[in-house]
């Protein structure tokens, strides 16, 4: 293989993956092997290790082409999940695509926290639970999962999200409302009560953006963008959810590991009392929860 060409024979497959893995080194990819590896994995739909045991295998050669393709696209900076469709998020596999956010482990601290009210006397009064910001449906998709005793609504302004989280929510059989919407609006307008609103909002400063790594520019600017400050959405949500929160309600909301204060301090500003920080898995504040009494 010379330069960014590769074999044009299709190779075996134990040839494709050094191919595949010189070309990723020399796009800077850290895990080169272990991305070759998964790619060419995903696209013969089967497990990993199977690349290893059969590796005589010859590639036919269409399926060739389709992997120098997404090897090129992994050199230009789509993220690996992209390229499977696939994320896993609190042990479900959940499907993706450059209309969503791909789900972090950091949300599933959020999640936990949310599962946590479920054998407590604050659980027992939750009945109804809204994933604002919904994306993939990763956060609406797991409750509904794990807490099926609950209705879980989501909520998001982009169709193409709302699509993915469907299929989310149908690939694990749960059941789960979409709504399209700008944030608490269509429950507010409906005059609809919930006693639960979670949600990982965006909050990237949009300052900030230009600066992240190439991975993460390629998700929605829409998922990300949290305004001047970052703070955007957390205003919104803290004037909106008193509205939409049968009392006393719960609002616990992923942050940014520098926003704590200042997203209590605009909870508190709302009437909401009992604020809790709590940390991610690396000691950082990354969830807020607020309980509204009026
Ligand atoms: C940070 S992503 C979170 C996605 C998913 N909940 C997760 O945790 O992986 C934020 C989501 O909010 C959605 N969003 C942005 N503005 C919105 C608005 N005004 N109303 C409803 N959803 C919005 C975006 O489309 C995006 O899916």
């Amino acid at each position: 293989m010379w330069n960014n060409s590769f074999s044009p024979q299709p190779p075996v497959v134990r040839e494709a993956l050094s191919e595949a893995v010189s070309f990723l080194k020399r796009r800077g990819i850290p895990q080169p092997r272990l991305e070759a590896e998964v790619l060419l994995a995903a696209l013969l739909g089967e497990e990993r290790v199977k690349l290893i045991t059969h590796d005589r295998r010859l590639l036919p050669p269409s399926l060739w082409k389709e992997y120098q393709e997404l090897l090129r696209k992994r050199g230009e900076g789509w993220p690996l999940q992209y390229l499977t469709g696939r994320q896993e998020f609190m042990s479900l596999s959940f499907k993706v695509n450059p209309a969503v956010l791909i789900p972090r482990a950091d949300t599933e601290v959020l999640v936990e926290k949310v599962l946590s009210y479920k054998e407590t006397g604050t659980g027992s009064q939750i009945k109804h639970i809204v994933d604002v910001g919904t994306g993939s449906g990763a956060i609406a998709v797991s409750l509904a999962y794990y807490w099926p005793e609950v209705k879980v609504t989501g909520v998001d302004v982009s169709p193409e999200a709302l699509a993915v989280a469907r299929e989310n929510a149908a690939i694990h059989g749960v059941e789960v409302e979409w709504i399209r919407g700008d944030l608490l609006t269509p429950l507010i307008n409906a005059r609809r009560k919930v006693q639960l609103v979670v949600s990982n909002p965006p909050y990237i400063p949009a300052g900030d953006l230009p600066s992240l790594s190439r991975e993460v520019r390629k998700e929605p600017a829409l998922a990300l963008n949290g305004g001047p400050d970052g703070l955007d959405y957390y205003r919104c949500l803290a004037a909106q959810a008193p509205s939409c929160l049968e009392a006393p309600g719960l609002i616990a909301l992923e942050i940014g590991w520098d926003q704590g204060e200042a997203v209590r301090e605009l909870l508190e500003r709302a009437g909401f009392t009992g604020i809790e920080i709590g940390r991610d898995y690396a000691g950082r504040d990354r969830v807020v929860t607020a309980v509204w009494r009026p």
